[in-house]
């Protein structure tokens, strides 16, 4: 049994990719594909609150596992989380590929560390590449969530 933001499924094709089966079986495409093999961490999901690369993670491995996609970010209203609010008001985003990974290493960081330094905002986003945008605004969108999290006490 794996957890999938919130819901819960069976194992049945253990030798999957974490990343595959969430496009293919799940149909949640918000986890994007890019190399593949661990290096570019488009594919980053939170499992367990950890921000892990899915293309690196076989489904045996993840038994009894909580893990969180992009879709499951959202408040529950439905409306954007601050985060994906912050990356569109400060133009952190042009084609978007990096994006879900990119809000998912800084939710991750954000649970933990509330007010963090730009510098821990570069550290914990640096497994993510964005051929776009440059970082400067993805770590303006950070800071600025962080703000807006803090602001209201919220987390998810
Ligand atoms: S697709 Fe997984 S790290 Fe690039
Ligand atoms: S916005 Fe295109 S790769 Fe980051």
């Amino acid at each position: 049994m794996i957890t999938v933001n919130g819901t819960p499924h069976q194992i049945t094709n253990p030798e999957m990719k974490l990343s595959t089966w969430l496009r293919e079986v799940l149909s949640l495409t918000g986890t994007k594909i890019g190399c593949d093999i661990g290096v570019c961490g488009s594919c980053t999901v939170l499992v367990d609150d950890l921000p892990l690369r899915a293309c690196k993670l076989l489904l045996k491995n993840l038994e009894g596992k909580s893990a969180l996609t992009i879709e499951g970010l959202a408040l529950p209203d439905g409306s954007l989380h601050p985060i994906q609010q912050a990356f569109i008001d400060c133009g952190a985003i042009q084609c978007g590929f990096c994006t879900p990974g990119m809000v998912l290493s800084a939710y991750a960081l954000l649970i933990k560390n509330p007010s963090p330094s730009r510098i821990q905002i570069r550290q914990a986003i640096k497994g993510n590449l964005c051929r776009c945008t440059g970082y400067q605004q993805i770590v303006d969108a950070v800071m600025a969530a962080a703000q807006r999290m803090r602001a209201t006490n919220q987390d998810q």
